[in-house]
């Protein structure tokens, strides 16, 4: 009898670990705004719940499928999904019973809001618009239990989230390596698991031309090819071994699609009038000396850039941009801007011609050529909002007298950025500490995969604070969010990538979502390791180091 007892102690307790190893935690990575549980009964999971959505909604429709989708992949459940429409066309409460219901709600807070109620009788996924609810259904997801399951329960409760930023971004240079059409969708996959929806393309620089342009087509087949990569930091040895590759406008057409799918706009950068080496080796006319140039084999930041003095290479980058307007329908397209040595323009003939024709004069610590940038930035700022676009440029840009209309993004530290919300710009935060993810995660660096150099440690990604302590009230709103920089110089395949982005990007989405009072680093680092199983379900790889204690004992003090 004692034997039986135990017996069935121990079944129980299993049955219990199973149920509770079953169970959904809202307690996700960025933390929901509201977490309210509900005193009733858990809503059940099974295959035998459908996924509603509101018939004449297109967007919907992709949502259901989405969530439909990303339940199987976690869990094995297969969801079918149903258009619903009842009077208002919506969901009726008869058709909600026992299902997800996906819903329109215009009082839901904030353009990507969301609102989740779960009873036993159903689960409510809504939002003000269908981005909200794609958040809502992130959260969700990643409220599940990775793993093979036949149910799934769901604690009654009323959860909530707004983001703190509109603007939460990843960046990803595929110049200095070449990441191909799936690479790349998977990082648009990771970055809608955390909440982030502005991906800034990097697709032209001094070690590759990656985006085919119908009318230069040298600039993908030339540009796009060096001969050989130096080895590490800028050794002296060279790997002799052609590397390149380009996005055909189809391919980048795809991509962009797959990225609306998921609620992120794609910002492509063409930098200008520096980073140009791979569009002088097509066209060597477009510099200063005529050329021969080559693709660049090495890492840094070279002297030859575009000649300005030369009206054909103003119409070369506006027919270039024609292109990417074309291809990329988003409000915003960066124009770099960044490291742009004057020494050629200081020696060109048609460079100085153009500074006095200007009536270019040096101004305070204004040179007649950085004013020259300012000038050639201006051409293409008003060339684009000729046709509906703004610019972004790196910070260098508050150095050359561009108006405000130009969005900066801060990289050389958080202080340019502070500048220039105080000027009147909108900016955008992605200062090297601790926002570039090519830098080690680490101080302790001989396990490491190489990286550019720095320690930008997972806890002071999390510490970051986008807005400065004493920016004026009225100039808070000009900070637009924040955004982390993958440099790809060391960088050379996808799973290195993943390396560097996971699990810094969960701590900067709790940067991006959270308001600076709801953060509390213990609480995500609890909150973390569910996350982290989501990564590895996916077979992503991540930084596990990353979660230890000891790590940071050894790295934070
Ligand atoms: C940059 O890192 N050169 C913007
Ligand atoms: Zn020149």
């Amino acid at each position: 009898m004692k034997q039986l007892i135990v017996c069935v102690m121990v079944a129980l307790a299993a049955i219990a670990s199973v149920a509770q190893g079953n169970r959904a935690d809202y307690r996700v990575v960025p933390l929901p705004n509201v977490i309210n549980g509900i005193k009733s009964a858990d809503f059940k999971l099974t295959d035998q719940c459908l996924v509603n959505y509101p018939a004449v909604n297109r967007d919907m429709e992709r949502n259901a499928a989405m969530l439909s989708q990303y339940v199987e992949e976690l869990t094995g459940i297969h969801l079918s999904t149903r258009p619903c429409r009842d009077a208002k066309s919506s969901v009726s409460n008869q058709d909600r019973s026992g299902n997800i219901s996906l819903l329109i709600d215009s009082k839901v807070a904030g353009d990507e809001g969301y609102s989740i109620l779960v009873t036993p009788r159903g689960v409510e996924i809504s939002g003000r618009t269908a981005a909200g609810v794609f958040q809502g259904i992130q959260v969700l997801r990643k409220s599940l239990p990775a793993g093979k399951s036949m149910q799934i329960l769901l604690p009654a409760a009323q959860v909530a989230g707004t983001p703190r930023f509109g603007y939460r971004g990843m960046h990803l240079d595929c110049s200095r390596h070449f990441f191909g059409v799936e690479t790349v969708k998977r990082y648009l996959d990771i970055m809608a698991l955390h909440g982030m929806n502005r991906l800034h393309w990097h697709l032209t620089d001094d070690q590759g031309w990656r985006i085919e342009i119908k009318k230069y087509p040298r600039l993908a087949e030339v540009g796009g090819w060096r001969n050989g990569t130096t080895l590490g930091h800028n050794s002296p040895v060279n790997d002799g071994i052609r590397y390149g590759g380009y996005y055909t406008q189809e391919e980048i057409r795809d991509i962009v699609r797959y990225a609306a799918e998921r609620y992120i706009t794609i910002i492509p950068e063409v930098d200008m009038p520096g980073h140009m080496l791979g569009a002088l080796a097509a066209y060597p006319e477009l510099g200063c000396s005529g050329g021969p140039y080559e693709v660049w084999g090495q890492w840094g930041v070279t002297d030859d850039i575009l000649c300005v003095g030369k009206d054909h290479t103003l119409q070369f980058v506006k027919d270039v941009l024609d292109e990417v307007m074309e291809l990329f329908p988003g409000e915003y397209i960066h124009i770099g801007g960044d490291e742009s040595p004057r020494v050629r323009w200081q020696e060109c003939p048609l460079c100085q011609q153009r500074i006095r024709d200007l009536g270019l004069k040096a101004r305070g610590k204004q040179s007649p050529e950085a004013l020259l940038q300012g000038w050639f930035t201006t051409q293409m700022q008003q060339y684009l909002s000729n046709h509906g676009r703004r610019i972004i440029g790196w910070d260098e840009l508050l150095g050359c007298d561009i108006d405000t209309s130009a969005t900066i993004m801060s990289w050389r530290g958080a202080e340019p950025g502070a500048q220039g919300a105080l000027q009147g710009h909108d900016v955008i935060m992605t200062p090297v500490g601790p926002l570039y993810f090519d830098y080690y995660q680490t101080d302790k660096t001989w396990n490491e995969p190489t990286a550019f150099g720095g320690c930008n440690t997972l806890k002071k990604v999390y510490d970051f604070e986008p807005v400065a302590a004493d920016l004026p009230a009225d100039k808070r709103h000009h900070i637009l969010g924040a955004q982390a920089n993958v440099w790809t110089e060391y960088i050379t395949c996808e799973s290195q990538v993943q390396y560097q982005i996971l699990p810094r990007m969960a701590a900067l989405a709790e940067v991006q979502w959270l308001q600076p009072e709801d953060k509390d680093y213990q609480d995500f680092k609890a909150r973390l390791p569910h996350l982290v199983d989501i990564y590895k379900h996916y077979g992503w790889t991540y930084r596990a180091k990353s979660l230890t204690q000891e790590d940071e004992d050894k790295t934070d003090n």
